[in-house]
């Protein structure tokens, strides 16, 4: 039985914990294994102590699985899990947004492939700074809030490096993915998009024309760089920067977020950061923007394994949560 400490608002907090963990790099999935006795994280000054309620999985938590940035890693073992939504259950000495209690959301990784933390959200209790956090929209369930930080802050920062704004028209490759989903629901309800077009296979074109895309691209029967019509910005989730460059109008601009990257189109990694989640706060809270939950999910936590089988597949729509987690 773990020794359970109190808090200084007596919440108890086991000293461990279960989680999924993997001991070395794999070729798949299978190298996560239950282990019902992690030690619960040290909070820092400026970290929070969360009691994990849901969280979701986004693609780099398998390409980290992989070994794919072994180098920059920070080493093995390892939890995964970057998006977690829960509740505060400890607060660091420097800590001032958040109270024993809150309801929080955010991806932990503040540089997502720069020594991302050893002690992700796949776990009961996990530890975060408090800039990279907000408090969770209260007309979002925990799955809901889960589902959001790095891909939806991912297509925030990505609209915000080409300076897309009103009026101007944009092409979203990938758009039924997690980042996809967002991408095209912000350019249309936030900024104000002229025109939004997105690609998808057959099955997925009805949903993005219900989250605010006025063109619905078939990439298994049209090449969008093909079309007469052309861009103000394309958005590259996929790793087709090559192709999109033909797809801009003249003095147009590409961003992606999968190399390897063609100039002049630009590619960047997320920052995550709360502030994001705090200027989403009232699309989310107003229903314009939405959260976008996989339907084969959410997985329990006892079927992590399962959900990255299938985020590995590239065929998620919309993101993949675990919930509930014990
Ligand atoms: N640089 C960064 O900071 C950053 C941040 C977040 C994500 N990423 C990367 O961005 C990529 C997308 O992430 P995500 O979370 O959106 O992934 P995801 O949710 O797993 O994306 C799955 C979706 O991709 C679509 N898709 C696959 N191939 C496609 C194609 N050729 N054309 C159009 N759609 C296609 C699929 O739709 P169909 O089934 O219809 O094909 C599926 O719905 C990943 O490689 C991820 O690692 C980078």
């Amino acid at each position: 039985m773990a020794a359970a400490v109190a808090s200084s608002d007596s919440v108890s907090i086991p000293s461990v914990n279960k989680a999924w963990v993997y001991s070395e790099y794999g070729k798949s999935a299978d190298v996560l294994k239950f282990d019902p006795n992690v030690p619960v994280p040290e909070i820092k000054e400026d970290q929070v102590l969360i009691k994990v309620v849901a969280a979701s999985l986004n693609p780099v938590d398998f390409k980290r699985m992989l070994g794919y940035f072994k180098d920059s890693d920070s080493s093995p073992p390892t939890v995964p899990g970057y998006d977690v939504a829960g509740v505060v259950v400890k607060v660091g000495s420097r800590v001032t947004k958040f109270k024993v209690g809150d309801e929080v959301y955010g991806d932990l990784n503040e540089k997502a492939l720069d020594k991302p933390k050893k002690i992700g959200s796949l776990a009961e209790y996990t530890a975060a700074e408090e800039r990279v956090l907000a408090l969770k929209p209260k007309n979002l369930s925990f799955v809901e809030a889960a589902s959001l930080p790095l891909a939806i802050e991912t297509a925030y920062e990505g609209l915000e490096r080409v300076e897309f704004s009103a009026g101007k028209s944009i092409l979203v490759l990938g758009g039924a993915g997690g980042v996809g989903t967002h991408v095209i629901q912000l350019a249309k309800h936030m900024f104000g998009a002229s025109k939004v077009a997105a690609t998808a296979s057959t099955k997925k074109l009805d949903p993005l024309r219900s989250l605010g895309a006025d063109l619905a691209i078939d990439y298994t029967k049209e090449n969008f760089e093909d079309l007469p019509e052309k861009f103000d910005v394309v958005y590259d989730a996929v790793g087709q920067s090559d192709r999109a460059l033909k797809a801009v109008k003249e003095g147009g601009k590409v961003v992606t977020i999968v190399g390897p990257v063609t100039p002049p189109a630009i590619i960047f990694i997320l920052t995550s950061t709360g502030t994001i989640l705090e200027k989403l706060k009232p699309y989310l809270e107003s229903g314009k923007v939405k959260p976008v939950l996989d339907p084969t999910g959410p997985y329990p936590f006892s079927k992590t394994v399962e959900a990255f089988a299938y985020l590995e597949t590239s065929r998620a729509a919309g993101k993949v949560v675990v919930y509930p987690i014990p």
